[in-house]
């Protein structure tokens, strides 16, 4: 069977990275999720002192320092899903903290950032049979992939997810601050000058509101046999 190059984009907590990862795991392919990469820089630049006091980035040392951030997945063999490495360090439970939620969009928004990581992320992707998931998988980093899929889903259904997401991994979780922080990065990742999110035209969209994840994952099944 021909390999195929898959791009799931959308909004945040939309349960992209659940479809993918099931989907990666069912049909051999790997799975890269770019959210987890734009939050390592995020943990790199909070844990270096490259946010200033009143909250805004030190840019000049961030873009110094790019080169020295190393990312890397590798495959939890209890879960069966790759886990995120920052400089050889686990830092999966890190970089999903609100922490982290508040202040990587606007890091996600520095050209420099989006440079680097988008040249790494294609390059992950050379040999294709890869899903990827993020905000601009099918309009900037894989333009040409056979498969593109655009979720969406209500904001209160996003934060209730991801409410029960942090709380089902016994980390904090207030479901007013996550609905703020799902509505607030939604609006910087859609109004960002580079590569702001938006459907690429030859995407499929998917509102996942009111689905169940096996639903989810049926839905994803029966397109990527037809794609391949
Ligand atoms: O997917 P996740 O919600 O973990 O992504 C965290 C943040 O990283 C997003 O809110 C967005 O600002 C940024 N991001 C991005 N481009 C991607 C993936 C994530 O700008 N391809």
């Amino acid at each position: 069977m021909k390999k195929i190059t898959i791009a799931i984009d959308g909004y945040s907590s939309c349960g992209k990275s659940t479809m993918a990862k099931d989907l990666a795991r069912e049909v051999g392919y790997i799975y890269v999720d770019t959210g987890a990469m734009y939050r390592s820089v995020t943990l790199y630049a909070m844990r270096n002192g490259l946010f200033n006091a009143d909250g805004s980035i030190n840019t000049g040392e961030l873009e110094q320092k790019m080169g020295e951030i190393n990312i890397s997945f590798r495959l939890n063999s209890e879960t069966g899903r790759p886990d995120t490495y920052l400089n050889g360090e686990l830092v999966e439970k890190d970089i999903r903290t609100m922490e982290v939620s508040a202040r990587v969009s606007p890091i996600a928004a520095l050209p420099f950032v989006r440079e680097a990581l988008v040249a790494r992320q294609q390059a992950m992707g050379k040999e294709k049979g890869i899903i990827m998931d993020g905000r601009d998988i099918g309009t900037v980093v894989f333009p040409d992939a056979e498969l593109k899929i655009f979720v969406t889903a209500s904001a209160e259904v996003r934060a209730q997810r991801r409410y029960d997401e942090l709380k089902a991994k016994g980390m904090p979780a207030d479901f007013d601050d996550i609905l703020k922080n799902v509505k607030e990065r939604d609006y910087i990742d859609s109004h960002r000058d580079v590569s702001p999110l938006r459907k690429a035209d030859d995407a499929i969209e998917l509102d996942n509101s009111n689905m169940t994840i096996a639903e989810q994952k049926a839905w994803l099944m029966q397109k990527f046999n037809e794609a391949t």
